[in-house]
């Protein structure tokens, strides 16, 4: 019998040069997560695109989420969250697929969403102007964090007050914790959640984008009660556990490469274009989500049999020497098209026009503000969140001046 490979225990604090050793070997490895769940896990670009769109490929949680359970080495918990919070489109294959991100996709268009940037520079603004020269802050807790969730919250309609119970059942969710914590974490949010989608539901119809979704009736068709509360989770986890991560990883990059920080100074039309190098660079994103192979499937010449799981390092795929040149460099000038941080295929971000122009916004306004915001820590002392999924500092230490 031959021994898996398995992650080094600290691979997610230093993922990249796990990847660079992994992808110099083959396109694809089997091997264990740090926790000890086996999967395949693809690590060059051109295989990476392959698998998050081959037909072979299923993310049917319903049917392969028991693989969870039957690849792990007994030390990985039972993560099965709430089933009222599983009914979602990025657990789901056409046709249900198709149904749900129909019913959402209108509200997320990029002209729609561009409706939005007034409000987005505003609630910026707002957190910019409690900070001041001088101080120390944690920039993820003081603007990287609420700027997107107060966005993700407004959207659906849930009270502000209600984002640190958020922050906190969220945070549970995505990063290793007991099982315990997990389903306590789990059972409150979809509480929560179910009292919001039902005194929508019983409400008058207004034009707020999920008042919008609640009562949405597309030729008959409606999103069941516990649809909307998957869908409003979803929406919730999706649209602030990356988006505070992309501030977070971009702003560190900067700070890191201080020519690269001098040219959007210098030049801040460029922050928008730029979004897709930091995108590439460090996406908030590690491994994409849950996906299983329903037959054999063929990866640049290794054959994944049926019933593996399939993770893809999107991270990992956008560093590929093969794709971009000087991977590992940031340069804010370079095309960085084609790149996977918001995946590909039918599951491809819905989300991706909000969270490029809340980035745009937050940068803008942030170099604007504090043009010699200085890293507050050395970057070897800085902690990445104990997750496969999410690729995010724990803290980010500033000096804002
Ligand atoms: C920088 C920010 C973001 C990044 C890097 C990102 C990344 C991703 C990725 C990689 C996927 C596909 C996962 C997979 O195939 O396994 C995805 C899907 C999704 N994202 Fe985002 N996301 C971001 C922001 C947002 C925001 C702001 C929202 C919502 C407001 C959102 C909503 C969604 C939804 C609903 C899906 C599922 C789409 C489907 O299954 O068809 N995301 N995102």
């Amino acid at each position: 019998m031959t021994t898996l490979t398995r992650l080094p225990d600290d691979y997610v604090q230093n993922p990249h040069e796990v990847h660079d050793l992994l992808r110099a070997e083959g396109p694809v490895q089997e091997l264990q997560l740090p926790r000890g769940l086996k999967v395949w896990l693809v690590t060059r670009y051109d295989e990476a695109k392959l698998a998050l769109t081959a037909p072979q490929v299923s993310k049917n949680v319903l049917e392969g989420g028991h693989l969870m359970a039957a690849h792990s080495s007994g030390e990985v918990e039972n993560r099965e969250i709430e089933p009222t919070l599983s009914v979602h489109m990025l657990n789901m294959d056409p046709p249900g697929h198709t149904r749900l991100r129909k019913l959402v996709t209108k509200a997320f268009t990029a002209r729609r969403v561009e409706l939005m940037r007034p409000r987005v520079q505003e609630i910026a603004a707002e957190l910019l102007a409690k900070l001041a020269d001088g101080d120390e802050v944690d920039l993820l807790e003081a603007f990287a964090f609420p700027l997107p969730i107060t966005v993700i919250c407004e959207l659906l309609g849930i009270p502000i007050d209600n984002r640190a119970d958020f922050r906190e059942w969220s945070n549970q969710l995505l990063t290793f914790g007991t099982a315990e914590q997990v389903q306590a974490a789990a059972s409150a949010m979809a509480a929560f959640l179910h009292q919001h989608v039902t005194a929508i539901a019983e409400a008058e119809p207004n034009d707020t984008f999920f008042s919008a979704l609640v009562h949405a009736d597309d030729s008959g068709d409606r999103l069941s009660t516990e649809e909307l509360i998957s869908m409003a989770f979803l929406l919730l986890v999706a649209g602030h556990e990356t988006t505070v991560n992309l501030i977070g990883n971009a702003v560190l990059a900067l700070l890191r490469n201080p020519e690269q920080l001098r040219v959007l100074k210098d030049r801040p039309e460029l922050i928008p274009a730029s979004t897709e190098e930091f995108l590439r660079l460090e996406g908030p994103v590690n491994v994409a989500t849950f996906r299983y192979t329903k037959e054999p499937l063929d990866l640049g010449g290794v054959t994944v049999p049926a019933g593996e799981i399939v993770m893809v390092s999107l991270i990992a795929a956008n560093r590929d020497p093969e794709k971009y040149e000087n991977p590992a460099q940031l340069d804010v000038t370079r095309s960085a098209q084609g790149h996977l941080a918001f995946g590909h295929g039918i599951h491809f971000c819905l989300g991706a026009p909000l969270a490029r122009l809340e980035f745009d916004v937050a940068l803008t306004q942030l170099l604007a503000r504090f043009p010699n915001l200085s890293l507050a820590a050395e970057p070897e002392t800085l902690v990445w969140r104990d997750s496969t999924l999410i690729r995010g500092l724990h803290t980010l230490p500033v000096r804002l001046a």
